[in-house]
């Protein structure tokens, strides 16, 4: 996918500060506990740019991820609701497939974990179906917050409606 590596050359670039180790990254059979914690938005795109820009109603900023005792994950997310910053709380439900969950919050989306190394970054994959519509976002987070503050705008790449 030719998004991947220009997100990650966005990204990563404000990570070549730490030490990025090519051979720590994984993108299959990903030990979930290692992805728990903050993270920070870096980059992200999506096939309909209007939804996650400000206003738009997948303008959210994915926060933590974090377990419940019953072993289910949470993802926490900020978004403007009528001019102020919430913070929701959803249960992503586990899938078979490893990295993958579903959330049920306006309509449904499918989260996947495409990539990650556990210490610098992961991208997500979020694909939402709402009514008819289907939109995906792909999410750059890092782990240190970093002094360029996301905000999705007009140059923001747009992405093809097809499946990673
Ligand atoms: C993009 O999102 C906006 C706002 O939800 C919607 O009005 C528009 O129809 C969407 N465009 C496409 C191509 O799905
Ligand atoms: C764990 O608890 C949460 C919150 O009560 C619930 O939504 C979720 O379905 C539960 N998970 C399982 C696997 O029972």
């Amino acid at each position: 996918m030719a998004l991947l590596p220009f997100l990650l050359s966005l990204g990563l670039s404000l990570a070549t500060a730490q030490q990025f180790d090519p051979y720590a990254v994984v993108r299959s059979h990903y030990d979930m506990d290692k992805v728990l914690g903050a993270w920070y938005p870096m980059a992200m795109a999506s096939s309909n740019l209007s939804r996650i820009q400000h206003k738009g109603d997948m303008h959210a900023i994915l926060k933590t991820i974090e377990r419940l005792e019953n072993g289910s994950l949470t993802f926490s997310f900020d978004f403007l609701l009528q001019g102020q910053c919430e913070t929701a709380v959803m249960v992503c439900k586990q899938t078979q497939r490893s990295g993958m969950c579903t959330i049920e919050y306006d309509g449904k989306s499918t989260v996947l974990i495409l990539e990650t190394d556990y210490k610098i970054y992961i991208i997500l994959y979020l694909h939402n179906i709402k009514d008819t519509t289907e939109t995906r976002v792909l999410a750059l987070y890092g782990t240190v917050l970093t002094p360029r503050v996301y905000s999705p705008h007009p140059h923001t790449p747009a992405i093809n409606n097809t499946p990673p």
